[in-house]
């Protein structure tokens, strides 16, 4: 059971760095393939917590290999500023590898990702202003530089020159601000290459040779299922394949090399930036769940909008991504909700939509339908097992999987490492018992 992938099933952020922490007592490595520094993914350790942007959350354990793929876009200055704090900490950043392949994220796409939103106004996508959308575009234009580029001084000065006579065009011409100069940029990212260097090699190569010595590779998604390039709700998206078939492309293997893949599901539902949000709470309700979630941004700080669990969009998920089994997080913050709805279709001009419509209006103006349950008041923070929990709780769980038609395995009652509930008879069986490793420690 080598190939392991955690993907999150809604609009991001329902926990898979904390997930992908726990799990990582049991791996040799963990994989980011996609995405950049829009990512913020929050481990707590004890009283000690950790923000990672584009280090995998599996950083905290000296003996797993952690890789930044080839699909991912990676801000060098950013990527620094983390190993420095992770170091500073008394982490070490040894077994960290870069891809060869990964594209940098440029100051000149920044400056397009934040004049490109401010231009759309009221119509902005709400991006992170992290420069992901740019450093996408200029890599499909085949105008992009690679990590690898830091490596040959030569061609990486002809590629940012050239790439800079297009990019300081648009920065100028359309947008109407100063060009970046090119020298200065040069030096800042030789500078990079420099302290970057050691850890750029063929990840592809890694991960596949890992993968045929039977070592177990966990794949860290970030953002969501519904931020997806091609099946979210566009535009309001990011420009990668977050989706668990990005995994292939995105690390350079195989589908055949996947063996489970695990769908994090928050108990709610929240989303950053604009976009479609049927199940959305503007009340009570939605700020409840915001501050007992804490639901700001662990990279922007903005305030998450918040609802109610959107099973049309769950359905949807575990198709595209082929779930196995579920990790819910975040129950514990329901906890003392009067009740809890469950939206099982849209209703748009009279007819119901129990599966994600084919044109994005009926998202964007649907009634949600719902199915009502009971909350609890206990705190369920220190619950390990199942059956301890109460009986809402268990009742809402198993309508959850009633309606997704899968078990879910894993649920998560805190943000600190140990708060989780493993379900014997699904997950911690088919994953971690014939393993050669010790079995799970949390
Ligand atoms: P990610 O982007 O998917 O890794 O998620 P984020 O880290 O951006 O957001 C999840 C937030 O919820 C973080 O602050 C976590 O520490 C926190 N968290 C994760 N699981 C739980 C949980 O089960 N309960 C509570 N209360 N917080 C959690
Ligand atoms: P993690 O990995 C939640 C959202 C932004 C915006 C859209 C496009 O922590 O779950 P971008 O900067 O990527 O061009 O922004 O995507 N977004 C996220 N929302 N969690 C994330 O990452 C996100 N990364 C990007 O808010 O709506
Ligand atoms: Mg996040």
């Amino acid at each position: 059971m080598p190939g392991i992938a955690i993907i999150s099933s809604q609009w991001g952020d329902e926990g898979k760095g904390r997930i992908v922490d726990m799990l990582s007592s049991s791996v040799d490595m963990v994989v980011r393939f996609q995405g950049g520094n829009n990512a913020g993914h929050t481990v707590v350790k004890g009283n000690e917590q950790y923000k990672f942007h584009q280090v995998p959350s599996g950083i905290l354990y000296p003996d797993v290999t952690c890789v930044i793929g080839s699909g991912v876009v990676l801000n060098p200055e950013v990527l620094i500023e983390e190993l420095d704090n992770l170091e500073s900490r008394g982490i070490s950043t040894d077994n960290l590898r870069i891809s060869c392949n990964a594209h940098l994220i440029m100051p000149y796409h920044i400056i397009r990702d934040k004049a490109a939103e401010h231009r759309l106004g009221k119509s902005k996508i709400g991006t992170t202003h992290k420069g992901i959308g740019p450093a996408y575009a200029d890599k499909a234009l085949r105008s992009g530089i690679r990590t690898q580029d830091l490596q040959d001084l030569k061609i990486f000065k002809t590629k940012l020159e050239e790439s800079l006579k297009l990019n300081n065009s648009i920065i100028e011409k359309i947008y109407g601000l100063d060009p970046l100069d090119p020298d200065e940029i040069f030096a800042e990212y030789v500078k990079y290459g420099k302290r970057i260097g050691k850890y750029i090699v063929d990840t592809t190569f890694l991960i596949n040779e890992a993968l045929d010595r039977n070592k177990r590779v966990l794949f860290e998604g970030a953002q969501g299922t519904m931020l997806d390039i091609d099946h979210g709700t566009y535009p309001y998206v990011t420009s990668s394949s977050t989706v668990a078939g990005g995994i292939c492309t995105g690390a350079g293997i195989g589908p055949g090399r996947l063996d489970e893949i695990i769908g994090v599901i928050k108990a709610y539902t929240t989303r950053v930036g604009s976009g479609p949000f049927p199940t959305e709470e503007n009340g009570k309700i939605g700020d409840y769940m915001r501050e007992k979630g804490h639901e700001y941004g662990t990279t922007t700080g903005r305030p998450r909008r918040c609802g109610w669990l959107d099973t049309v969009i769950l359905k949807y998920s575990v198709m595209i991504n082929t779930i196995d089994s579920v990790t819910l997080t975040k129950l514990d913050v329901l906890t003392g909700l009067e009740k809890i709805k469950v939206c099982t279709g849209y209703k748009y001009e009279g007819k119901i939509y129990n599966d994600m419509p084919g044109h994005q209006t009926i998202m964007h103006k649907c009634q949600p339908i719902y199915e009502e349950f009971e909350c609890w008041d206990e705190d369920i923070s220190r619950v390990k097992n199942f059956e301890d929990l109460p009986g809402p709780a268990r009742e809402y769980i198993k309508n959850i999987e009633r309606i997704i038609k899968v078990p879910i395995s894993m649920i998560s009652v805190g943000a600190e490492r140990s708060k989780i509930i493993m379900r014997d008879d699904n997950l911690k069986g088919r994953l971690f018992d014939q393993t050669g490793r010790s079995t799970l420690i949390i």
